[in-house]
């Protein structure tokens, strides 16, 4: 484990002794992935991995909607929740980027929130979601979401990422293309509302010109490219 890793593992071990993220009731999640699922066209049994897991909160939703999942997480307290909340469900505790074996594929890899793909530098976006298609069956998916303000404007003392919208288009790797999204939504919203609304251009157009000062949340789905 390289240092900044090391920090990062440290800091969600610590975030998940004391509580963990707010997440939206069960009800709305199965209808968030299950909407997800279908627009990626995902059959039924097919693997996913999820990776940056935590307490395998989404892993949970994939398998009742009868995927075979794997859950993967750096945070040695992550994984330790996920299995006493779900021990019958794969988890691995381990550098997502590093640890799983050569040769794993899986038909979507379900990265949200991953914390190397979610970062201000570009490169680091790509690369990361460059080494995560690697675990792609071919033709499969990698959902990738993310949060942004889109203002374009970084500032040192930035508490979040900021980039802007020709930014995002250009996450994909030369490895992947998009083949859905990029879409907007907000945290909240996905409380309220179902995916198959939020993951639409009118409310995509609406978040992006809106001058709201909080962040958006990017959905992207990215499939492997043949030759990948
Ligand atoms: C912002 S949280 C998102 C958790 C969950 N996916 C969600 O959306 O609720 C980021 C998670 O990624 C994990 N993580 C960060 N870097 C990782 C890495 N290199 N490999 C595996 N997990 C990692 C963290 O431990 C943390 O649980």
């Amino acid at each position: 484990m390289n240092p900044p890793q090391r920090n990062i593992a440290a800091y969600y071990d610590a975030f998940y002794r004391d509580g963990d993220f707010p997440h939206y009731s069960p009800a709305v999640t199965r209808s968030v992935l299950a909407a997800l699922s279908r627009k990626i066209g995902l059959p039924p049994g097919a693997r996913v991995l999820d990776v940056g897991c935590a307490t395998g909160y989404y892993s949970a939703a994939f398998s009742e909607l009868g995927y075979d999942v794997t859950g993967i997480d750096i945070s040695t307290t992550a994984i330790e929740t996920a299995r006493q909340r779900h021990p019958q469900l794969r988890f691995m505790q381990g550098d997502a980027l590093a640890s799983l074996p050569e040769g794993t594929r899986f038909d979507l890899v379900f990265a949200f929130g991953f914390s190397p793909a979610n970062t201000e530098d570009l490169e680091q976006v790509r690369e990361t979601l460059r080494q995560l298609a690697g675990h792609l069956r071919p033709g499969g998916t990698l959902a990738f979401l993310g949060g942004s303000r889109l203002t374009g404007s970084v500032t040192p003392s930035s508490d979040w990422h900021n980039h802007r919208w020709k930014d995002i288009t250009g996450f994909a790797p030369a490895t992947l293309r998009v083949t859905g999204g990029p879409w907007l939504t907000h945290f909240r919203c996905l409380h309220l509302l179902p995916l198959s609304f939020s993951l639409s251009a009118p409310l995509t157009h609406l978040l992006r010109w809106l001058p709201l000062p909080f962040e958006r949340r990017i959905v992207l789905l990215l499939r492997a490219t043949p030759s990948a």
